[in-house]
């Protein structure tokens, strides 16, 4: 069961990390609140993070299952147990079975340190810089079972300079997750996504 319309959408955000862009959500109106944070790394500074801004948090290791579809069926069941409307990716450095995002089809969002479809999967900074280009980025999309491959919600670009490496990479385009994630969250929560095949229009805001 998810919240009707005209209620506060309740957003589930998954994390292996430090959280940065899990705490620009919590920061940023995003149209919705975020009610549980969860890992699959129970010493991810990210959960700390969450536990101190009052939200609840959950760690399940990957460690413990099998295999990927039997982890993901746990986190699922993990997820359902706080109802969200929205489940985001926000650094969650697992690679997905359709057990999992199948459950959340529509409903499922990862942020992406590249403008895709040029580099998905991982080292995205250092293959940008490898390659020479002279923009780069970060991508929302919703998560389809191809890795990295979903329609596109919202990118924004850097500029690539001649002294960047990745790290300064990374930064520069971390700063710019962190305000394009929070962005198409409300969109979604504003029920304004219509996706058409790989295509994502924005309906304009309600009165607007
Ligand atoms: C971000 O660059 C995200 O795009 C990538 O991993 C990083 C996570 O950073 N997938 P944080 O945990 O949100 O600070």
């Amino acid at each position: 069961m998810s919240a009707p319309d005209n209620q506060r959408k309740r957003i589930a955000v998954l994390i292996s990390g430090r959280g940065s862009n899990m705490a620009a959500l919590l920061r940023n109106d995003c149209g919705g609140d975020v009610v549980v944070v969860g890992s699959n790394k129970a010493d991810a500074k990210g959960l700390d993070v969450a536990r101190d801004a009052g939200i609840a948090t959950f760690a399940i290791s990957h460690r413990d299952y099998a295999d990927r579809e039997a982890f993901d069926a746990a986190l699922v069941a993990a997820l359902n147990e706080y109802q969200p409307d929205l489940v985001v990716l926000a650094g969650f450095m697992r690679i997905l079975t359709p057990v999992f995002v199948n459950a959340f089809a529509g409903r499922l969002i990862n942020i992406h340190p590249s403008l895709l479809p040029s580099f998905p999967g991982l080292d995205t900074h250092e293959r940008a810089l490898a390659d020479g280009v002279k923009l780069h980025g970060c991508t929302v999309h919703f998560v389809t079972p191809e890795l990295d491959r979903g329609p596109i919600i919202a990118q924004a670009a850097v500029q690539v300079d001649d002294e960047d490496t990745p790290d300064t990479l990374a930064a520069k385009v971390l700063t710019q997750e962190h305000q394009i994630l929070p962005y198409a969250v409300r969109l979604f929560c504003e029920g304004r996504l219509a996706v058409e095949g790989l295509r994502v229009r924005t309906r304009p805001a309600r009165g607007g």
